[in-house]
């Protein structure tokens, strides 16, 4: 594999050297493991380094952190550390370890061990490859499970047959997985795959866990090629007992990410979409309001998060209408779009297909999104209007008369203050 870690992006390739020379000079055997061998291999740009030190991992972390002068976050209980070097890229480092799942879906009880303990533990053969740091050993791969002849059969399969029932977020993964590479689940994982969701495995993990496994799913390439095939596979009751989705929630996650893609190609320079949230409103679209609140509250999402999922139900009702009207002007669309979010803004438009509604959208994010006045309250002190909560209608008024086309220089907006200070 040494041709492959030399072929790596130059910051990444050093990377791999001071843990090579780190594992030398501290006699510590160390090996790349998981996702990035297996990317490695697929040729796939992946800068999550994953380490596993057989003895202290943590220690090793210490060491590596020190090296580049790096934000460390231990994990204490697992043995694992992370190197934090900037926002995209960090080094997981852990202690090679063997689990043992005391009850299904929990959290396993971690004990140290061998490599091949650590790479047995894992949750498919294509995650379970290392290739050595060691000094005279250097680029070895070392495939216990047969990795490589899963990946160029292009196949998804657990490395035993509790696999899914130790650890049931494994049923995404492995959908995850095979959706994103275009594999095949293996007959037999397929099999146990099966068994465990009839079983209702999903419905014992933790709800959190549930949620991180389901917003990487929601990020992957083609999140709708996904969701089909959990459709098909596991269904949705394991989000919520009422959900499902039928072909109204699909038409709407195909509208929904038409819509992304358009919004992505028409305004690059507009803050990044969540686009997962998108998918994932689209997604519980069936569900009635009373049960969104609980489902937001049982994978304890983001305040960000739950605001916009349930501005979209009000918006719905309250705003969609004004949206559909042809003559809407300027000021009152700006009023009823720039409290949203854009991800609010774009399932309307997914949601709500008429030609007004969406020449208005669009209209809204040609021309007045983030439209701002040029006059401030220090030109309201110096006409001599005394500050008070007036300010904030003055301020609304002239913005409205600007986006309604009515003014279009600083000198307009005072003379317009002028006129509202000087009426009865
Ligand atoms: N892993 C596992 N079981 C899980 C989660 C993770 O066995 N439920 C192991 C796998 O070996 C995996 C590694 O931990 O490769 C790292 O996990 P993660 O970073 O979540 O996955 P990646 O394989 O790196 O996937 P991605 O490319 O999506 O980051």
């Amino acid at each position: 594999m040494k041709k492959y870690l030399e072929g790596l992006p130059k910051k990444i390739r050093e990377l791999v050297y001071l843990a090579k020379d780190l594992a030398a000079y501290r006699r510590m055997p160390a090996y790349l493991v998981g996702g990035f061998v297996r990317d490695l291999i697929l040729g796939v740009r992946n800068f999550d380094l994953d380490i596993v030190v057989v003895g202290d991992g943590i220690k090793f972390a210490e060491y590596f952190a020190r090296a580049l002068k790096a934000k460390l976050i231990r994990h204490k209980r697992f043995g694992t550390a992370t190197v934090v070097l900037k926002p995209g890229l960090k080094i997981d480092i852990a202690t090679a370890r063997s689990e043992i799942y005391p009850l299904p879906a929990h959290l396993p009880v971690v004990k140290p061990g061998s490599l091949e303990d650590d790479l047995f533990r894992r949750d498919f053969t294509i995650n379970a490859m290392a290739i050595s740091l060691a000094e005279n050993d250097f680029g070895r791969l070392i495939d216990c499970y047969g990795g490589v002849g899963d990946l160029k059969n292009k196949t998804i399969r657990v490395l035993h047959a509790l696999s899914f029932i130790d650890d049931p977020t494994r049923i995404i993964r492995a959908i995850r997985f095979e959706q994103r590479f275009g594999f095949k689940l293996d007959a037999g994982t397929l099999k146990l795959l099966k068994e465990a969701v009839r079983a209702k495995m999903l419905k014992i993990v933790e709800p959190q866990r549930l949620r991180d496994d389901l917003i990487l799913v929601l990020k992957e390439a083609e999140p709708i090629k996904e969701i089909m095939r959990f459709k098909e596979l596991t269904g949705f009751s394991f989000i919520d007992k009422h959900l499902v989705a039928g072909a109204k929630t699909i038409g709407l996650l195909r509208c929904a990410d038409k819509e992304i893609k358009w919004f992505i190609r028409t305004h690059p320079r507009r803050r990044a979409l969540d686009s997962w949230l998108i998918y994932f409103i689209a997604l519980t679209d069936n569900l009635k309001s009373p049960a969104i609140k609980p489902l937001v509250q049982r994978f304890a999402l983001k305040r960000g998060e739950e605001i916009r999922i349930l501005s979209y139900k009000s918006a719905q009702l309250k705003i969609a209408p004004a949206l559909k009207k042809k003559d809407i002007n300027p000021s009152e669309l700006f009023s009823c779009l720039e409290p949203l979010s854009y991800e609010v803004i774009i399932l309307l438009k997914a949601k709500f297909g008429g030609a007004c509604l969406r020449n208005n959208i669009d209209k809204f994010f040609l021309n007045l999104n983030g439209a701002r006045i040029s006059i401030s309250g220090d030109d309201l002190r110096r006409l001599g209007l005394e500050p008070g909560p007036h300010y904030q209608k003055i301020f609304k008024s002239i913005l409205n008369a600007k986006l309604d086309g009515k003014l279009r220089t600083r000198q307009d907006e005072l003379r317009l203050v002028k006129n509202i200070i000087r009426r009865p």
